[in-house]
């Protein structure tokens, strides 16, 4: 399944000689492609009923952590639409459990950490040794590759993708008990405790090294790496408290064998600094041009985006205008994967998902 030879301590990403086993693993890799790869953040949703049929039954946890039901979501999602990748069914959250921190997901709240993490004692007391219990994670990735292992009608192998959380994405649900606006407790912690801060950021990147192991060892492709809130700083606090600990896990996850796809949102200043973390792929959001977001990260990484996840709402005309656009910007250049800037919302109408689907397929065909 992995191909991709490690290149250890490789700040040029895992490129190397290694031939992807699919278009979408080329395209990583910025290998040619016979067409442009394409996926969905957050492609199995709320807005599927096949995936609101399965939710009737089960929580969003439970459905993470049993295999058999995570499995079939992530097939059923990448079927409906017909994407070049799947991304496995998880949240970004699980590591918390056997690192000791109780979390849940509330109706129209989202996740709740019941006991935050504020003090020096609290992280010397978070646990690094239980990266096991995550296995099931790794169970579904099992169940999602047999299911892919043959090739396609079009002769390519579709993709399939691990994730976790960056470490200042993650420390900042655990800092500040669920979603934030302003991450004051998180950048308090960043700014003044030069004890608890860099110890939370390592404890993080070994938890989230060995479970990406576990996800690559199952059969995932790629990993991605999602930084969603990075966007809340700025480049010197980026800089200072983050990259080198957000590198640390780039280069070990590469190590793995994997190409790294590493994604935030609101990043435009941001860009050429992400790509300092040696990133095979940066995923761009919508409000930076594709071709300026590229020439930002420079044309040694590839791209991932960057549709408005709302443009799915507009009419197909509109829509099919704003695909070309982002088609088009990218000039035909090696290391492009179509996708969107963030995730898909709520009420999002399926059939216009698989409606730029189809119109990726037909681009320059
Ligand atoms: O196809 C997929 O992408 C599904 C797999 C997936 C989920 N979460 C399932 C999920 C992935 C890749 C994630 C990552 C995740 N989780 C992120 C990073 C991605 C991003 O959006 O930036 C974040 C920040 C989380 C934490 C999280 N999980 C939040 C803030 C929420 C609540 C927001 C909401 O939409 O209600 C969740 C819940 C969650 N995780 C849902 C899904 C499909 C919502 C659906 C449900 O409750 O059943």
């Amino acid at each position: 399944m992995n191909e991709v030879s490690a290149v250890e301590g490789a700040t040029e990403g895992s490129g190397g000689s290694a031939v992807g086993s699919s278009r979408f693993v080329r395209a990583c890799l910025r290998q040619s492609v016979d067409r442009t790869p394409v996926w969905f953040l957050r492609q199995a949703g709320r807005y599927m009923p096949e995936y609101m049929a399965v939710r009737k039954h089960h929580t969003l946890l439970d459905i993470c952590r049993t295999p058999e039901v995570a499995a079939e979501v992530t097939i059923t999602a990448a079927e409906r639409l017909g994407v070049d990748a799947a991304i496995i069914f998880a949240d970004l959250l699980l590591p918390f459990t056997p690192m000791g921190v109780d979390f849940e997901f509330l109706a129209g709240e989202g996740p709740v950490v019941h006991v935050p993490i504020r003090t020096a004692e609290q992280v010397k007391a978070l646990r690094t040794d239980r990266i096991d219990e995550l296995s099931y994670v790794a169970r579904s990735i099992e169940k999602v590759a047999a299911h892919f292992a043959p090739p396609r009608a079009d002769g390519d192998q579709l993709g399939i993708i691990g994730f976790c959380g960056a470490p200042f994405t993650l420390a900042s649900y655990m800092i500040e008990g669920g979603s934030s606006r302003n991450y004051i407790e998180t950048k308090k912690m960043m700014y003044s405790d030069g004890v608890a801060w860099p110890l939370l950021m390592e404890k993080l990147v070994t938890v989230l090294v060995g479970y990406a192991q576990q996800q690559v060892e199952a059969g995932a492709d790629v990993i991605q790496i999602f930084d969603s809130w990075a966007g809340a700083l700025g480049v010197t606090d980026y800089r200072q408290y983050c990259l080198a600990a957000t590198t640390e896990l780039v280069r070990r996850v590469q190590a793995l064998g994997v190409p790294v796809i590493y994604f935030g949102v609101d990043t435009a200043s941001l860009l050429s600094t992400m790509r300092e973390t040696g990133a095979d792929v940066i995923g761009l959001d919508w409000r930076v041009p594709l071709e300026v977001g590229w020439k930002s990260v420079g044309y040694g990484c590839g791209v991932q985006g960057n549709l408005d996840p709302i443009s799915l709402f507009a009419p197909l005309e509109v829509l099919k205008s704003r695909v070309t656009e982002v088609l088009d910007a990218a000039e035909g250049r090696s290391g492009h994967i179509i996708n969107l800037g963030h995730g898909i919302v709520q009420g999002t109408p399926v059939e216009s998902v698989i409606q730029v689907v189809q119109w990726v397929k037909e681009y320059g065909a």
